[in-house]
């Protein structure tokens, strides 16, 4: 144990409350941002002459040989030190001796480590955009490779009205949008640097709050200094985002996999991303997609966990407060994962056009365009709906789709039906006549797909 606080204690820590206590064996994950936020700290003790230039220039030498020292490996987070805060503080010291510990001058950990979780959750956001990016760059290429691929829309998971799979997919283009905006959100809420809020009550020190701010990337510095050392909304927010994200890659996940069966065979999922079974030699199985669907949960649970943590606790910062972390970090791995196996699934997938086209014609799914033939010849909607029905439930009965009936038999039901009926309902016709903004219809797909192109050429 090498502790930063041993003055006031007469007795040594219990070895089972030290490790209960100690949390570096999760935090070093925050190494590199507790070393850039120590070096900002104190290039700015020595611009307010709370320290010399000299020792600005050895502590910060010091600073730079641990980070060095721990990415080439040769600097271990051992044990004996209870957090990565006090882990480079005391290596800093056994490097630079006294001047090491005029580091800490005007400082806690309470607002180093609000600090380091928020550099760290801006950096993450930022990678967790470009694998966000590179998901929307893969759904274009499958939404422009598939204006006219027709497919059943479904409601119920009924079959409804025939729609594309460019307009199936459009659907998740919108959703990962929305996500990366909602994180960017986020971002822009956490921008604000707790650095030099203290403990809890700033400090006596002539610091400069706003060149730390604007040195570290900060809008600006945060306003008070309690709520900087116990404000964890930007991580209940991160998680509500990463939640959101899993959602939608769970529902994804749940089409494919119904997709991906044998009932539907609209996709199949790559070989190199399928395995097999132990004991039954045919099957393909699509766990990735079902351990994509899964992670969900963990993700959710972190965002459970925090929202309680913090629930109960007064102001300002308490211990608790360091069961941010874990699933935390768990949370925004396991997303960066998923997202990226989840566009490798779906860049690498095929989709079975005829299949889709199949099923959507023998649903009745174009028994809406029948109606509104119907409609167009004058017949009002409600009984043109009652009509159609009859026709569905004749060719229930006869086993055939709306397209195969004859003439004669749907003159038989409404003397309306002319020859022209056959393309009215038509995939082709019921899908293309679809064209106000956001509908599957060409026209409409096509003035998307170009906003779709200019807005990740833009973002
Ligand atoms: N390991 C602590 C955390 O993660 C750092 C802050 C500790 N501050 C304190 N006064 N005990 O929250």
């Amino acid at each position: 144990m090498a502790q930063l606080w041993g003055g006031r204690f007469t007795k040594e820590t219990d070895q089972l409350v030290y490790n209960f206590n100690a949390s570096l064996s999760f935090d070093n994950k925050l190494y590199k941002q507790d070393i850039t936020g120590s070096m900002a700290h104190a290039a700015m003790l020595a611009k307010q002459g709370i320290i010399t230039e000299e020792e600005k220039g050895t502590i910060l030498e010091g600073l730079k040989g641990i980070l060095a020292d721990i990415e080439s490996g040769a600097l271990a987070f051992s044990p004996e030190y209870e957090d990565i805060h006090s882990f480079v503080e005391a290596n800093l010291i056994s490097r630079c001796g006294d001047v090491g510990k005029k580091l800490h001058t005007g400082r806690s950990r309470n607002d180093q480590v609000a600090l380091d979780m928020k550099m760290y959750v801006r950096d993450e956001i930022g990678e967790i955009d470009i694998l966000l990016k590179e998901l929307l760059e893969s759904i274009y290429k499958v939404m422009d490779e598939n204006v006219h691929t027709y497919m059943p829309g479904f409601t119920h998971l009924q079959k409804a009205q025939p729609v594309t799979l460019a307009h199936h997919f459009g659907a998740y283009f919108e959703m990962f949008k929305r996500d990366r905006s909602r994180m960017a959100d986020a971002k822009k809420r956490l921008n604000l640097c707790p650095l030099g809020s203290g403990a809890l009550a700033g400090t006596t020190y002539p610091l400069d709050r706003e060149f730390t701010a604007e040195a570290l990337g900060f809008d600006g510095p945060t306003l008070n200094s309690m709520d900087s050392v116990a404000d964890r909304d930007y991580l209940i927010e991160l998680l509500s985002g990463l939640s959101t994200i899993m959602m939608h890659l769970s529902r994804f996940c749940e089409e494919i996999i119904l997709w991906n069966s044998n009932e539907y065979r609209f996709v199949e999922i790559d070989d190199g991303y399928s395995t097999g079974s132990s004991i039954m030699p045919q099957k393909k199985n699509p766990d990735i997609a079902e351990l994509v669907r899964g992670k969900t949960g963990r993700v959710y649970g972190a965002l459970m966990s925090i929202l309680t943590t913090m629930k109960g606790i007064p102001l300002a910062y308490n211990k608790d407060m360091q069961e941010d972390k874990e699933f935390t970090f768990d949370a925004i791995d396991t997303v960066k994962g998923c997202i990226a196996l989840f566009n490798g699934m779906i860049a690498t997938m095929s989709f079975c056009r005829e299949n889709m086209e199949k099923s959507a014609k023998n649903g009745f799914t174009n028994a809406t365009d029948a109606a509104d033939y119907l409609v167009n010849h004058g017949v009002p909607f409600r009984d043109a709906h009652g009509i159609v029905g009859r026709l569905v439930l004749a060719c229930i009965e006869k086993n055939i789709s709306l397209d195969e009936m004859s003439l004669s038999e749907y003159q038989e039901i409404s003397p309306v039906f002319k020859e022209d009926i056959y393309e009215a309902i038509s995939m082709k016709n019921c899908v293309e006549k679809r064209n106000t903004i956001g509908a599957p219809g060409e026209a409409a797909m096509k003035q998307v797909l170009a906003l779709h192109k200019k807005y990740l050429e833009e973002n």
